[in-house]
């Protein structure tokens, strides 16, 4: 096999996203257009890849070492172009990064959605001894560079649209950014491009006519899709891409059984922060309504239903466990996981390290961060859980909270099995209240309880009779 290295043009500006950010760090699913690329590094086992960059350079290649791929995968190397000729003159940047014995495959940075497969394809047609294009046929091709084929249909070269004659414009077929070449002949042809053309540019197109002229075979990878190959030049390509890719995802999860109440309105996306890749993995008769939105690995047992509206990261959900709409699952790095049979929400939210049991209960305006629940355990209302371990079948009333922070450090709140603690308490931690106890509603505890004990901590009830309010 013929080491391949990846090139990739990341040079340009993005005029039109008219954003600070450089055009190839915009993100498609949580992660920069650009990693999406690299992907393709791995995906194609390629020695090497070069990043060509230029606007925003330093901030592209910083960017660069955060893509999952880069770590130990393949080499990975930058070269600048500045200013930027074209697409050529960037290339030309690369080669000398560029070992002769190997198969270049160029890909642009802004171009996120290209199948591994279609790429293995191009590489397989290529031979590793010809040049290679992944062309598209598109309904209106304006714009791009059209190939040129003979009387036998055989490639002959690539025009640009700016170049092109009305009987070339007509052609449907265009060249998609996208070539495998074998890097010693692109060496070479490379140091004989010109920029005399409409846009004095320094074409890579050209070295299509330069492979013909050398009687190097010329190949076409014809594509119909033209999704993979579609680039992110506004706002509004990238949200299109945005949709597609998601509408991808969401049949294929369909096609595995998951019914989601529209595909147009899912998201699974990868989690920026974590770095973990957005995979969401589902047992058999899942259920998911619209508008959710799921970021990194999260996990659907068996039977699992999620209402309207839910945000769910990096989670656990166990077989039938019923999330109500509007609810909010954070694990972060920690991760959490709800129990089998749990009923959570609506409007609940859970942070990292929150572990809930089987069959518990999580209601409305309900947080839980850094505890356990064991089974049986309910929280219904307006509550807070912070750095709590409850125990099983505990009864935690409406309003009350776990103090857990006194400014400096956190501390832990030990609520021990059929505890039940009544509504509007604070539980000042470190504090344990004893298997089986009671807390009065309204109390601030601040002590340990024992087992089994009614704990009130509260001002004494006043009644006087018969009082008189003041009047005017
Ligand atoms: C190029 C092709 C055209 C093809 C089209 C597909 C050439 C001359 N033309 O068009 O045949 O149909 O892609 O989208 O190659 N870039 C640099 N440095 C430069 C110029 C461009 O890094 O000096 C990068 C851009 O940031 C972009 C990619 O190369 O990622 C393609 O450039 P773009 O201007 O979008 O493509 P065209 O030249 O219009
Ligand atoms: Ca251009």
């Amino acid at each position: 096999m013929t080491p391949i290295d990846i090139l990739i043009m990341a040079a340009g500006k993005g005029t039109r996203m008219k954003s600070r950010l450089p055009k190839v760090l915009q993100r498609l699913a949580g992660r920069p257009l650009l990693h999406h690329v690299l992907d393709q590094a791995v995906n194609l086992q390629a020695r090497s890849a070069i990043v060509i960059t230029g606007h925003g350079a330093i901030e592209v290649e910083a960017a660069c070492a955060g893509a999952a791929g880069a770590k130990g995968c393949f080499d990975l190397k930058f070269v600048r172009q500045e200013p930027q000729l074209g697409t050529g003159h960037a290339v030309l940047q690369a080669v000398p990064q560029l070992r002769d014995d190997g198969m270049a495959v160029v890909l642009s940075g802004d171009v996120p959605l290209t199948e591994a497969d279609t790429l293995r394809a191009l590489v397989a047609a290529s031979g590793g001894e010809q040049l290679a294009l992944l062309t598209v046929t598109l309904p209106d091709p304006s714009g791009y560079g059209r190939i040129l084929r003979n009387a036998v249909g055989a490639v002959q070269a690539i025009v640009e649209h700016k170049d092109a004659n009305d009987a070339q414009r007509a052609i449907a077929e265009i060249y998609s950014g996208i070539m495998a070449v074998p890097a010693r002949l692109l060496r070479g042809w490379l140091a004989r491009l010109t920029n005399d053309n409409a846009q004095g540019e320094y074409y890579l197109t050209d070295i299509v006519a330069m492979a013909v002229a050398d009687g190097v075979p010329v190949v076409a990878h014809r594509i119909t899709d033209a999704l993979q190959v579609a680039g992110v030049n506004s706002p509004l390509q990238l949200a299109e891409l945005e949709r597609a890719h998601q509408l991808r995802q969401a049949r294929s999860l369909m096609e595995q059984g998951v019914r989601l109440a529209d595909p147009g309105r899912f998201d699974l996306r990868d989690d920026a922060r974590t770095g973990a890749r957005g995979e969401l993995l589902c047992g058999q008769d899942v259920e998911i309504d619209v508008n959710c939105v799921f970021t990194g690995r999260v996990e659907l047992g068996e039977g699992v239903s999620i209402g309207a509206h839910c945000c769910i990261a990096n989670a656990r959900i166990a077989a039938g466990a019923v999330i109500h709409p509007y609810t909010h699952i954070d694990g972060e790095k920690m991760g959490a996981t709800v129990g089998e049979g749990a009923l959570i929400g609506p409007f609940a939210r859970l942070r990292p390290g929150a572990q809930l049991g089987r069959e518990v209960h999580i209601g409305n305006f309900v947080e839980v961060k850094n505890s356990t629940l064991a089974d049986g355990a309910k929280a219904n209302h307006l509550a807070y859980l912070g750095d709590a371990t409850v125990g099983e079948r505990v009864n935690y009333g409406a309003g009350s909270i776990t103090a857990n922070y006194d400014g400096a450090n956190k501390h832990r709140t030990v609520i021990e099995a059929d505890v039940h603690v009544g509504s509007n308490c604070v539980l000042v931690a470190p504090v344990t209240i004893g298997a089986g106890g009671t807390v009065g509603g309204g109390s601030t505890i601040t002590k340990s309880t024992a087992p089994g004990a009614l704990s009130v901590a509260r001002g004494k009830q006043v009644s006087i009779a018969n009082w008189a309010r003041p009047k005017k």
